[in-house]
């Protein structure tokens, strides 16, 4: 051995063909039109920051002649770096290397990686892209899942987790996604499912394709698994980035503050966009836009139950999670779905002390057998319950209907709303003037000459009485009533003065959130 040559490292020597499966399984990978595990991680990662970690693992595996078969890293790749200059643990399957399967060294990288994020307060960004359980290693694989299992659960509430899905993963692989935070799916290119299209046939006689059954598009419409299609991996790294960039790095910690200068902060387009006729709807992504900072609204869960809108913004530079009803669809009614998809953004906004603004307009719960028999009562209840536990800052403005239990359900000040505004369109009663006055005027309308005439007269009445956000303010249970365009000076104000709020829940193992 020359002199220093003792010096020399290891990884000198290897390309990223050799440390992968090999130059032809990563010619096969771009031909799929999928990037390898480290070109992710070069896209995702800040330049020059990347630190990997375990470079050197092997699979112990002698079984099914893997004895003579073995890559330095297993087919994960994992590390830590920073993201827009933040500390972020990293974890990128290789499906170059035993089709980016999980081995028990596979694991163990992974749980290294999570087991220093919790230690040190950094978010995990998994990438993942697996033919799941190493079949050769048999339960020695299934354990490694389940410690990772084990680890998202613990981390779950204590640094954020989010999972890109780019490639497959199928099997009980899929359930370390489902309990983190986030899920991004690539279109096309990547497909979640428990049991694949053949198991699919066997069992139900359905015949689906991969993309059809778990694709990003099933996952994003109809299922709601995944909280973001993206149309290529890079798109999906933008919006990982951009996500990181609205949240704390853990639960102790506040999110980022960016730089803002006051100006002219009335925004006079919000008087415009409410109609005059109380049954036509409009966009309430329009009402965000008009109050966040430059419009910009990084929408979570977008095609999915599109009659609530959830997401990111800044506002005065901090960030705000927003819920807001969609009159746009379905007239904004609450439903299975969209309180589901609610009651998650909002416990996830209180778990990372995002203080949440809600936007209400809402005609109430959707009424009908396919609601009763699925489980409106107890899926209602996860949107009512997950607010009335949200210690975080939280700020309501009623832009028109706010009726009946969806009222209280709406982050109204009774469950611990901090500040609650209407504008002068609210209505705020326990349902629609018509449906209110045919129940209690009854009989006087049965009775009188013209009952139709009655009815309206009544409806008139009601109208008058509650068709207003006046009785509500009377009481304290609106603040403020607003006019449009100053909406987003009063939440600039509101926020920050509820900057240092600290609020805390009667001590308790954990609460029992109606999973039903
Ligand atoms: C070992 C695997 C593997 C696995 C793929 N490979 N999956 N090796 N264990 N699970 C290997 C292949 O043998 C192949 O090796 C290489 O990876 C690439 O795979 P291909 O099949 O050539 O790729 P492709 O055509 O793109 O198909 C990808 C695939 C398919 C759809 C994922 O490989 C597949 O069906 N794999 C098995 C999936 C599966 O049943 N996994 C177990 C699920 S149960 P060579 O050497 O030929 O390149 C599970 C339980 C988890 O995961 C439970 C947790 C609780």
């Amino acid at each position: 051995m020359k002199k220093n040559e003792k010096f020399k490292l290891l990884e000198e020597k290897h390309t990223e063909a050799e440390l992968g499966g090999g130059q032809k399984r990563i010619e096969s990978q771009h031909k799929k039109g999928k990037l390898t595990a480290r070109e992710r991680i070069e896209l995702l990662i800040d330049p020059g920051t990347f630190e990997e970690i375990g470079k050197f693992i092997k699979h112990r595996c002698t079984d099914f002649g893997l004895e003579n078969e073995a890559y330095l890293g297993d087919g994960v790749v994992t590390g830590y770096g920073k993201v827009n200059g933040r500390l972020t643990y990293v974890f990128s399957q290789d499906f170059t290397v035993f089709g980016g399967s999980l081995s028990e060294a596979h694991a163990e990288k992974v749980c290294k990686i999570m087991d220093l994020a919790m230690k040190n307060g950094a978010p995990v960004i998994g990438l993942n892209d697996s033919g799941g359980a190493r079949i050769q290693e048999g339960v020695a694989s299934l354990g490694g899942y389940a410690d990772i299992f084990y680890r998202n659960t613990l981390a779950s509430g204590v640094v954020p987790q989010i999972s890109a899905i780019m490639g497959p993963c199928a099997g009980g692989a899929v359930y370390s996604p489902a309990i983190t935070d986030f899920i991004m799916m690539v279109e096309h290119t990547s497909y979640m499912f428990v049991t694949g299209p053949n198991v699919v046939k066997t069992v139900t006689h359905e015949e689906v394709t991969s993309e059809e059954l778990g694709g990003a598009s099933a996952h994003s419409v109809k299922s709601g698994v995944t909280h973001f299609s993206c149309e290529n991996e890079v798109v999906c790294i933008q919006n990982i980035k951009k996500l990181l960039s609205y949240i704390p790095q853990n639960c102790e910690e506040d999110a980022p503050v960016y730089p803002y200068e006051a100006g002219d902060e009335k925004r006079l387009k919000l008087n415009d966009i409410v109609p005059e006729n109380p049954n036509q709807p409009y966009d309430m992504r329009d009402v965000v836009e008009g109050i966040v900072d430059d419009g910009d609204f990084f929408e979570v869960h977008k095609n999915y139950a599109e009659n609530i809108i959830v997401g990111f913004a800044k506002i005065g530079g901090r960030s705000i999670g927003i819920v807001g009803n969609q009159p746009a669809v379905l007239a904004g009614v609450l439903d299975i779905n969209s309180s589901n998809k609610a009651a998650r953004f909002v416990r996830f906004c209180d778990a990372f002390n995002v203080p949440i603004l809600v936007l209400v307009d809402v005609p109430g719960f959707l009424p009908g057998t396919d609601q009763e028999w699925h489980g409106i009562i107890t899926n209602g209840a996860k949107l009512l319950y997950a607010f009335c536990e949200a210690t975080v800052p939280r700020v309501t403005v009623i832009t028109r209907k706010a009726y009946g239990g969806a009222y209280d359900v709406m982050n109204s000040k009774h469950i611990g709303a901090d500040m609650n505004y209407a504008w002068p369109s609210a209505e705020i009663a326990v349902m629609g003037a018509k449906g209110a006055a045919e129940i209690i005027f009854k009989k006087e309308i049965k009775s009188a000459a013209d009952p139709e005439a009655k009815l309206q007269e009544k409806v008139d009445e009601y109208t008058d009485t509650f068709a207003n956000p006046y009785r509500a303010a009377n009481r304290g249970y609106i603040d403020e009533v607003i006019k449009p365009e100053d909406t987003r000076s009063k939440l600039l104000s509101a926020f920050e003065m509820l900057e240092n709020k600290v609020d805390k829940l009667p001590k308790k193992k954990h609460g029992n959130l109606p999973l039903g």
